[in-house]
């Protein structure tokens, strides 16, 4: 009976548990044995392997971060982790691992499976920058967190007249800005793939309070940077606010949203999606396809080579970023 080994690393998603779920639950119900690494591969360096049973992963689709919980393991970027990581394989008689996670984590299981662990990847980040995927795990939920978030500054801003800066997550990805800008009616939305100079960001807010607009949402991802940023120190949302308090057009109020953007309750769409992705990883290993990774392209999950992280992902769109630009003003 093959034993199969699942973990979780890197940043934590919404969705990540219903992913371990449907791959114990589909993995049991095809005659394998499913075992939990925890803290993703610091677990694996560490020993820290247990099996996982139908019943362990009970009363979990529902809850966000990960019952196996996760790390960035620097450990494992060095050869005494790395070798401890494929001694616990051998050890623990594993013949294969799902890996659930973003890039780093799914570079770690290309890794592993160059060396001949077989291995299938499951995207998850908050991010929405894997190449090949248009959706991974926790997005949807992350999304939401962050279009509700606005909605609620948007009524204080309103009731007081005010201008908000709202830091969203995203150091190299702004899809969440954007998606999420969009969604909750931005009227400006920075992304770290434009730059946007603060000048400019002034005067699309000027151009608001013109139209009459008295209040402001302005959406910026945490990798954000504006070319014309060495006027002021701090965060690029703290630039952006202090720039538009010095101009004196409107009151303005700093949010970050910070970790609770990664936390809560999956969505139905990253609940099902998790689900289909660990069926597909179970199903891999039974046709003995590994050393992949999946995706989700818009409808099916498909499979790809771990050589797909060296493209470029292309999930930010401009012309979104136009249509939120016309159908805020
Ligand atoms: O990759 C997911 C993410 O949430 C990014 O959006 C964010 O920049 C980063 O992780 C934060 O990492 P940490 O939780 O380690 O501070």
């Amino acid at each position: 009976m093959a034993r199969i080994g699942v973990l979780t690393s890197g940043g934590d998603a919404p969705g990540m548990n219903a992913a371990i779920r449907a791959s114990v639950r589909c993995g049991t119900a095809a005659g394998l044995s499913l075992y939990g690494i925890a803290r993703g591969y610091a677990g694996l360096i560490d020993g820290d392997v247990f099996p996982l049973s139908n019943r362990a992963v009970g009363g979990i689709i529902e809850r966000g971060g990960t019952m196996l919980r996760s790390a960035r393991s620097q450990e494992f970027t060095t050869k005494t982790g790395q070798q401890k990581a494929l001694a616990t394989v051998r050890e623990h008689s594993l013949d294969g691992l799902i890996v659930i996670g973003g890039n780093g984590s799914l570079r770690g299981a290309q890794w592993l499976s160059e060396r001949g662990v077989p291995t299938v990847g499951i995207p998850a980040s908050i991010d929405n920058d894997i190449p090949g995927s248009t959706m991974v795990i926790g997005v949807d939920s992350a999304l939401n967190t962050v279009v509700e978030s606005l909605d609620r500054i948007r009524d204080t801003a309103v009731a007081h007249e005010r201008a908000f800066v709202v830091e969203v997550m995203g150091r190299e990805s702004g899809y969440i800005a954007l998606m999420g800008g969009l969604a909750g009616g931005a009227e400006v939305i920075l992304l770290p793939e434009i730059p946007v100079s603060l000048k400019d960001v002034a005067r699309n807010v000027q151009d608001g309070l013109t139209l009459g607009k008295r209040h402001s949402i302005i959406v910026v991802a945490e990798g954000f940077t504006p070319p014309d940023a060495t006027l002021h120190s701090g965060s690029s949302a703290q630039t952006v606010c202090s720039y538009l308090e010095t101009l004196g057009a409107l009151e303005i109020r700093l949010t970050i949203l910070g970790h609770l953007q990664r936390g809560g309750s999956p969505t139905a769409f990253d609940r099902i999606l998790a689900s289909r992705f660990g069926q597909a990883a179970i199903q891999a290993f039974i046709e003995k396809r590994t050393a992949i990774m999946l995706s989700y392209d818009g409808r099916d999950i498909v499979a790809s080579p771990y050589s797909k992280l060296d493209e470029p992902c292309c999930n930010v769109n401009p012309e979104i970023l136009k249509l939120a630009d016309t159908v805020a003003h």
